[in-house]
């Protein structure tokens, strides 16, 4: 049918933050609710695709018609994207750790009386997104995300460039904007035709979109 573009193609996409440990019970992570990633991938399985959501701990429910893989850190998201492949598109919509703590506590750190609070070593984490960009089975389509607090488009430009990405869905999370978080998000889709601003909507909106353009993009490469 027309409305199911999708049909018959399987896509990765990720969401939600991921989580660090620095010991059994502290751990360190970005913010993300979750909202835009889940409603990509509820998006794209409206259209009839197999969509493969790899998540990281979020409050939100499972989005209908989609597998679901629940992850916590940046390595496991890592692993579970990759077993995904092959695949004919992702959308890397996680909000990954860049770094974790080096060498994780096996037991809870202690306070000592009279003793300095601890020093902690960041280590980096894996791209997930560069891997997948420069992989052997890298998908037909690969779209990235780009969360910037200042000069959003030159960012987003060099993660394109770096990163492999097809698209890089720029989008300013600045305290004031509230999109981290929140129901709605403004937009600007980075590629090497150019940018293209899309108006604030709802982060369904939004999703519905980037889906439909997704479909047009593979449709465009063939069958
Ligand atoms: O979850 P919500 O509350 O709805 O908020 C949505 C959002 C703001 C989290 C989402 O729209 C968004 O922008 N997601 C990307 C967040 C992010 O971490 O962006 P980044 O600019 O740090 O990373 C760039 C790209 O590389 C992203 O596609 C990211 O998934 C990927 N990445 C980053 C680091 C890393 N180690 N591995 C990656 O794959």
């Amino acid at each position: 049918p027309a409305d199911l573009q999708l049909a018959g193609k399987k896509i990765v996409v990720t969401s939600g933050p991921t989580v660090e440990p620095i010991d059994p019970v502290r751990y360190i992570a970005n913010r993300s609710s979750g909202k835009q990633g889940h409603a990509i991938a509820a998006a794209l399985a409206q259209l009839g695709a197999t969509v493969h959501l790899v998540s990281g701990p979020v409050s939100i429910p499972d989005p209908k018609g989609v597998s679901v893989i629940h992850v916590e850190t940046a390595r496991e998201m890592k692993a579970a994207v990759e077993k995904l492949l092959p695949a004919d598109a992702a959308v890397m919509v996680a909000a990954v750790a860049d770094w974790r703590s080096e060498g994780e506590a096996s037991q809870k750190i202690k306070k000592q009386p009279g003793g300095e609070p601890p020093v902690l070593r960041m280590v980096e984490n894996p791209d997930i997104l560069a891997g997948i960009g420069h992989h052997a089975h890298r998908p037909r389509l690969v779209v990235g995300f780009a969360a910037e607090t200042q000069d959003l488009l030159a960012n987003a430009r060099k993660k394109l460039e770096k990163k492999g990405a097809d698209w890089i869905v720029a989008n300013d999370v600045s305290p004031t904007s509230g999109v981290m978080g929140g129901d709605r998000n403004h937009v600007r889709i980075v590629s090497q035709s150019g940018v293209e601003e899309w108006p604030d909507m709802s982060k369904e909106d939004v999703a519905e979109r980037l889906a439909g353009k997704i479909a047009d993009a593979i449709r465009a490469v063939g069958q």
